[in-house]
């Protein structure tokens, strides 16, 4: 149907006839002349219609936007000074001789051919327009970019891909399962999977030595920027290597990835940082290392003072008491400013926001300026401001409170201000978080959860994990990148007696185990190989690459804030004979909820 691509043409078929196909960008009537720019997925061709061609002319009198058109005609130099060096097409024309309509549209629901902010509900009803827009397309044309060179890097270093099922059995990675009633087994449910994990063990266990997969995983949990309840995963696992030899290959390939993709050079080397250390520095396990403020433990210097609200945490096992110094905050800062970032930290269970403002050190107690100076004594303040590095004219806020709630509010505002004050560092900055502890006590059920996934290996022995569940290390790693965790794994528990002492820890009784997990149990039995692996947020990785806001903009149909997809209206009603197939009875029929 066509010779050439709209948004590939150039001088070198200058003086040729070609046949475009395409949808109608814009169209301009310039009072004889009508413009039109052709668009496909290559790009944009301005055409000209000369009324001269009396055919082509009276065609183009009718398009309108998102018309399809089919249009013959002379590629020729673009007038002096009318050329655009924005686009490939930009230095040539087309002289349009013949045009066809291949298809009417209706006015579109928004522009295609503008970036003019749409709502978000009406560009996923739409989706088709809106994958139109040239943002659009050149986002999944990024994400296309982004699985091919990770697919040929794989393939380069012996990787098979391997496909896992989607109709199983629940998957712990910590989310409620999406279940799908089975007509053939009555009272059964498959579970789509959190994620291949057990698959992917399975899979070393039968010899397959390094697997991948570009695979959807479904997890039901509250949605965020960065969670679908779909999303897709490039999963990972090998055999018979450690996690030194498992990450350094990762970042051979993430490195890869950014150079092919988008012209990146990551650091040659991807610093390592311990849990403990980016909790203590940053508040959080996925810091963003570009951001130049660290917060200070200050819990020492706080634990006689007459301040209850610092001193009961410094005193408090379980309280931490922090400093977070801002350089020249005093004056980036207003008094307005700390009561609005004060309302900020409170969202994250903060009950106040201290501050010193340092106008002279110099003067002892004098130069500061603070609410609290009064509730310690001189030499205090001296000792903290010694440990925070404050100089002249920066601002120290101060963070007390269960350690949980300082590391979130004070890690939360650190984020903010080094955006809000402009503080970043550096464009990139990739991070391997390791040395997780394997559990966290949940106060509220009174037992341990998994930090990573029940199938997580520790880093110490079966005795050593039973006599110290608390304070045991896992051999897991993340990945995390401007502060989003890109990817995360670890080396597998590949012994059943230390994968059932993990279920013991987190109260999965030898009964539950066996119903659950014991077709793993089993499998481990039969000579289960070293192994470990990880698995990246494909749509995190596309998100940043794209400098997309949202997981959403990088997902051709996404679904709503409210785990919905507005264009083909799902989740939705089955019909009364599907139901009874599946034997389900629904406590709320359709179209009866009030009753
Ligand atoms: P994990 O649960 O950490 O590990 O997931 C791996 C990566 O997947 C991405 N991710 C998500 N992306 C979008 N929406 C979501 N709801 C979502 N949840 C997770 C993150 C995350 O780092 N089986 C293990 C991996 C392993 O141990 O090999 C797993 O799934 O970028
Ligand atoms: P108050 O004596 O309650 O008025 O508090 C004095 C100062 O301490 C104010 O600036 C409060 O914002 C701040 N503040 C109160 N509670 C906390 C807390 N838990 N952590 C940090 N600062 C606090």
């Amino acid at each position: 149907m066509r010779t050439h691509k709209c948004g590939e043409l150039n001088k070198q078929q200058l003086g040729t006839t070609v046949t475009i196909n395409g949808w109608v960008h814009r169209r301009r009537d310039h009072g004889g002349v009508i413009f039109i720019d052709l668009r496909d997925r290559a790009g944009l061709v301005q055409v000209v219609v000369d009324p001269d061609v009396a055919d082509a002319f009276a065609t183009a009198e009718q398009v309108r936007s998102e018309y399809v058109l089919a249009i013959t005609g002379l590629v020729r130099d673009r007038p002096q000074g009318t050329s655009n060096t924005n686009m490939i097409s930009g230095e040539i024309e087309i002289l349009a001789k013949h045009i066809e309509v291949l298809n009417e549209s209706e006015t579109p629901p928004f522009p295609v051919e503008s970036d003019i902010e749409v709502n978000e509900e009406l560009r996923l009803k739409y989706r088709y327009i809106d994958l139109r827009r040239v943002a659009m397309q050149e986002k999944m044309k990024v994400r296309r970019d982004v699985t091919r060179v990770l697919r040929n890097f794989l393939d380069d270093n012996e990787f098979f891909e391997i496909e896992t099922p989607y109709l199983t059995k629940a998957t712990p990675e910590g989310a409620r399962d999406y279940i799908v009633p089975s007509r053939t087994h009555e009272n059964a449910f498959f579970a789509l999977p959190q994620s291949p994990q057990l698959y992917k063990q399975m899979l070393m266990i039968a010899g397959m030595d390094r697997y991948y997969q570009v695979v959807r995983c479904f997890r039901d949990e509250d949605l965020r920027a960065d969670r679908q309840p779909e999303f897709t995963q490039l999963d990972i696992e090998t055999s018979f290597m450690n996690e030194d030899e498992i990450m350094n290959v990762m970042e051979e390939m993430i490195r890869q990835l950014f150079a092919k993709v988008i012209n990146v050079e990551l650091d040659a080397k991807f610093p390592r940082m311990s849990y403990q250390e980016a909790v203590s520095k940053y508040g959080i396990d996925r810091p963003d290392l570009r951001i130049p403020l660290e917060l200070v433990d200050i819990a020492d210097d706080m634990k006689d003072v007459d301040f209850k609200v610092f001193s009961a945490p410094a005193n408090d096992p379980k309280g931490r008491v922090v400093a977070l110094r801002i350089p020249n905050g005093g004056d980036k800062l207003s008094r307005k400013d700390i009561e609005d970032l004060t309302k900020f930290v409170s969202i994250y269970g903060a009950k106040g926001l201290a501050y010193i403002k340092v106008n002279d050190l110099a003067a002892g107690i004098d130069g500061l300026q603070s609410p609290i100076v009064k509730f310690a004594p001189a030499e205090v303040w001296v000792s903290v401001l010694a440990k925070t590095g404050a100089q002249d004219g920066d601002l120290i806020f101060f963070g007390a409170d269960k350690a949980g709630i300082v590391n979130e509010a004070m890690g939360a505002l650190r984020v903010k201000l080094g955006h809000d004050l402009n503080l970043l560092q550096g464009d990139w900055k990739p991070v391997w978080v390791v040395d997780f502890p394997m559990f966290d006590w949940d106060e509220k059920s009174g037992r341990f959860n998994a930090i990573h996934h029940p199938f997580t290996a520790p880093s110490c022995s079966v005795e050593e994990l039973v006599a110290n569940p608390g304070t045991a290390l896992s051999r897991a790693y993340d990945l995390v990148l401007n502060g989003t965790e890109v990817g995360g794994g670890s080396i597998r528990i590949n012994r059943t007696s230390m994968q059932q002492t993990v279920f013991g820890i987190l109260g999965i009784g030898e009964e539950e185990a066996r119903e659950k997990f014991g077709f793993l149990l089993d499998a481990l039995k039969y000579g289960a190989p070293p192994h470990g692996g990880l698995a990246f947020g494909l749509d995190r990785l596309v998100m940043l690459m794209t400098g997309s806001t949202s997981i959403r903009d990088v997902i051709a149909f996404p679904k709503t804030q409210s785990a919905a997809c507005p264009l083909v209206s799902a989740p939705a009603v089955v019909t009364d004979e599907q139901l009874k197939e599946l034997g389900i009875r629904l406590i709320k029929p359709a179209g009866k909820e009030k009753s």
